[in-house]
């Protein structure tokens, strides 16, 4: 039987209507609201692609399922995060350095970033791999996207 499910993403509050209340979070943010920033890469919680913020936290979407929500869990997407005039700290950096090759991981490392520099403003280059080793890039541009952490860091 389909339900209702009241959720707080990227500041507004909205329902989705879901047949199960286990669904992923990362369905409704595609499926019922049309926000693609997530991208569904493994399913399993293991690549990193669908990463979004819960409360803060980067969290993997595809394995958060819409019962642990709350409709005060505060959800951010990429599309929250900054636009296209005032972007995120991250999101400018990882323009500036050209970070993406494909672009597929790009969401999870920038909402992964961005959680990891609200907690630690001024990272070395090992806090930094450390805090991104388990979003994969099929491209390698880790390199890159390492360079882009330290110049977001560096704009604080
Ligand atoms: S799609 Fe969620 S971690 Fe891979
Ligand atoms: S840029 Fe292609 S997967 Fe990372």
């Amino acid at each position: 039987m389909a339900v209702s499910k009241s959720l707080s993403v990227n500041g507004k509050n909205v329902r989705v209507r879901v047949d199960d209340p286990e669904m992923p979070l990362l369905y409704a943010l595609r499926d019922n609201l049309a926000l693609k920033g997530p991208r569904f890469g493994c399913g399993l919680g293991q690549c990193g692609a669908c990463t979004v913020h819960v409360d803060g936290k980067a969290v993997r979407s595809c394995e958060t399922p819409l019962s642990k929500l709350t409709a005060s869990s505060k959800v951010v997407t990429l599309e929250g995060l900054g636009t296209p005039a005032k972007p995120h700290p991250v999101q400018r950096a990882f323009i500036e350095e050209q970070a993406a090759q494909c672009g597929y991981c790009i969401n999870g490392m920038v909402m992964e970033s961005a959680a990891f520099l609200a907690a630690n403003k001024k990272p070395t280059d090992a806090e930094i791999k450390q805090a991104l080793a388990k979003n994969l890039c099929r491209c390698g541009t880790h390199a890159r996207i390492v360079r882009a952490v330290k110049r977001a860091a560096s704009y604080a």
